[in-house]
């Protein structure tokens, strides 16, 4: 019997978790995407790649279903809409694009999305409701705090700590060992040589502190 999930967020990222679970579907998966909820009346009773849109997150309780997922690119919305659900009891599915390589030993969180081209190498941990983007590799013995952002295309060396809530832009590079703290930004294309604190934007080869 296939598992009904339900996406919450019918934009840009919530139509690319969409397509994952299409893939995973596709490729065997018994998983049956059967729609989004979005608060956004105008998207209302349109559909996504073939999916409906079914209403709003109110009426999420009243649809069949077995998991959701929280397809919503900002990081703050995505955690307050997860935590909510979270604690009303939700089970939530993890979004797995069939073309990713992700050793056998990492361990992954609840509702985390790996996109398109993503590797992910042996004793990493993920946490929840992360998005690994497409094109991201996350080598050896990372360590990526829930709620976070791995943008398309960033690369992390070994042992790289990315803390709860941060978004690494697109393109961006960690050398080994370093650490970015919670809820920080570090800007498209950086390459960050020093840890950076919690709470900060950091941008530029090498990163520096924009601003807290
Ligand atoms: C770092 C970032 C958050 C800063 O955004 P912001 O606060 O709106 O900053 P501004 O655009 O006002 O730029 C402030 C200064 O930083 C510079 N700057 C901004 N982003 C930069 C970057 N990635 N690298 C180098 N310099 C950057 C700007 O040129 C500007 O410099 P100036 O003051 O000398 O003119 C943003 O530029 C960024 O890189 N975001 C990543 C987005 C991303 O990858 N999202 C994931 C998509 S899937």
């Amino acid at each position: 019997m296939s598992q009904r999930v339900l996406i919450v967020g019918a934009g840009g990222h919530g139509q690319v978790v969409a397509d994952i679970l299409l893939r995973m579907q596709e490729g065997g998966h018994p998983i049956e995407p059967v729609g989004f909820l979005d608060d956004n009346p105008q998207l209302w009773g349109k559909r996504f790649l073939g999916i409906p849109v079914l209403g709003g997150m109110a009426d999420l309780p009243a649809i069949p279903h077995d998991a959701i997922i929280i397809g919503i690119g900002d990081n703050e919305t995505r955690r307050r809409v997860f935590l909510q659900w979270k604690a009303v009891g939700e089970r939530f599915i993890v979004a797995r694009h069939p073309e990713t390589v992700v050793a056998p030993d990492v361990i992954i969180g609840a509702g985390t999305m790996i996109c398109a081209g993503v590797v992910v190498n042996t004793g990493a941990w993920i946490g929840e409701n992360v998005i690994l983007n497409t094109g991201c590799t996350v080598d050896h013995h990372n360590r990526i705090g829930d709620h976070v952002h791995i943008a398309p295309g960033v690369h992390l060396a070994g042992n790289v700590e990315v803390g709860e809530g941060t978004l690494v832009g697109i393109g961006a590079v960690m050398i080994p060992q370093r650490k970015v703290g919670a809820w920080s930004v570090i800007g498209a294309g950086a390459v960050v040589t020093e840890d950076i604190p919690a709470r900060t934007v950091a941008v530029g080869v090498p990163a520096r502190p924009l601003r807290e």
